[in-house]
């Protein structure tokens, strides 16, 4: 069964949505290597390759059901972070936003009854329950990091083994 228009037209979005998660996390990791963070980049940047191999799946998968990608603009970042517990923050809102709209892009298969979509988006699903996890436990750790270095020196050096 070929892809329908409409899912073909969501999973673009979500592409798009993949590669800016790419930038916002090479860009999250440029501020905290200026942080002096070496660790919690590193950790950043394996995150910027993740968000682009998920990028590639959707792109290929698209192209196995006999689709054509649109590769549209990606929306930038300009917004610069200080504090690593605000970027622990804010990727881990991020990361409960795209799991939102992973929700809607698998409602709107099972809608359509495209049940190939429906097992592909399996995988997302699953990456997200663990990439939320893993935005739980920054957020966690540097809170409790906030006021002591040494702390924060420990969990950066830890991150830094991903
Ligand atoms: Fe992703
Ligand atoms: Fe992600």
């Amino acid at each position: 069964m070929k892809l329908s228009e409409s899912i073909r037209k969501a999973l673009i979005q979500q592409i798009n949505v993949e590669f800016h998660s790419a930038w916002l996390y090479r860009s999250m990791s440029q501020d905290m290597k200026h942080r002096n963070l070496p660790g919690y980049a590193k950790w950043l940047d394996k995150q910027y390759e993740e968000e682009r191999q998920h990028g590639f799946k959707i792109i290929n998968y698209i192209e196995d059901r006999d689709g054509v990608v649109d590769f549209l603009p990606i929306g930038g970042i300009d917004k610069h972070y200080d504090d690593p517990l605000e970027v622990a923050r804010e990727s881990l809102a991020h990361e409960e936003w795209v799991s939102g709209l992973i929700r809607d892009l698998f409602q709107q298969a099972r809608k359509e009854g495209d049940i190939e979509t429906e097992l592909f988006l399996r995988w997302f699903i699953d990456e997200q329950v663990e990439e939320e996890v893993n935005g739980r436990e920054n957020v966690a750790a540097f809170e409790k990091a906030r006021d002591c270095p040494g702390l924060l020196y420990m969990y950066d050096k830890k991150l830094g083994e991903r």
